[in-house]
């Protein structure tokens, strides 16, 4: 079986590029469906399940609709040291479900995530592609206020 970025035949460039592929898919259609999975599978000569699992292994990739909105709080040690659990928390009460789920609304989804890069500024979380950090449970309204 082969993996992903391994051998030397004409594909493994395009299987190094499966990242940007499925990112690109995304960015289409707002999450990665079983459809779009089977389509690039085929394209690249992998197999689906090669595919999914990479589609399903990346948190800034989602398997399923997603909300305009998508918050993704970092999990990682660093943000966990600086009480995340507060600011996971904060945002559940805020908008009412819980990671993993989207509101009825279509207004935002709830993500965990590992490192965003932001360990500096822990506890920290992503809305979208803006990096929000030094996160009190306080700070989480207003935030979100500015997502519609
Ligand atoms: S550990 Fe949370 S941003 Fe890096």
């Amino acid at each position: 079986m082969s993996k992903i970025g391994e051998g030397t035949n004409p594909q493994s460039q395009e299987k190094r590029d499966l990242l940007v592929l499925l990112e690109r898919a995304q960015s289409r259609s707002g999450y990665l469906s079983k459809r779009t999975i089977a389509e690039l599978a085929e394209s690249l000569g992998l197999s689906i399940g090669e595919v999914y699992g990479v589609a399903s292994f990346y948190s800034f990739l989602s398997i399923k609709p997603q909300g305009r909105n998508v918050i993704r709080i970092c999990k990682s040690l660093p943000c966990y040291l600086k009480n995340a659990q507060t600011i996971i928390e904060g945002v559940r009460k805020e908008i009412g479900i819980n990671p993993g789920e989207t509101t009825a609304d279509g207004r935002f989804s709830f993500e965990l995530t590992n490192c965003i890069g932001a360990c500096d500024k822990a506890p920290a979380m992503m809305v979208n592609d803006d990096v929000h950090g030094d996160l009190t449970p306080k700070k989480i309204s207003k935030i979100l206020q500015a997502y519609k």
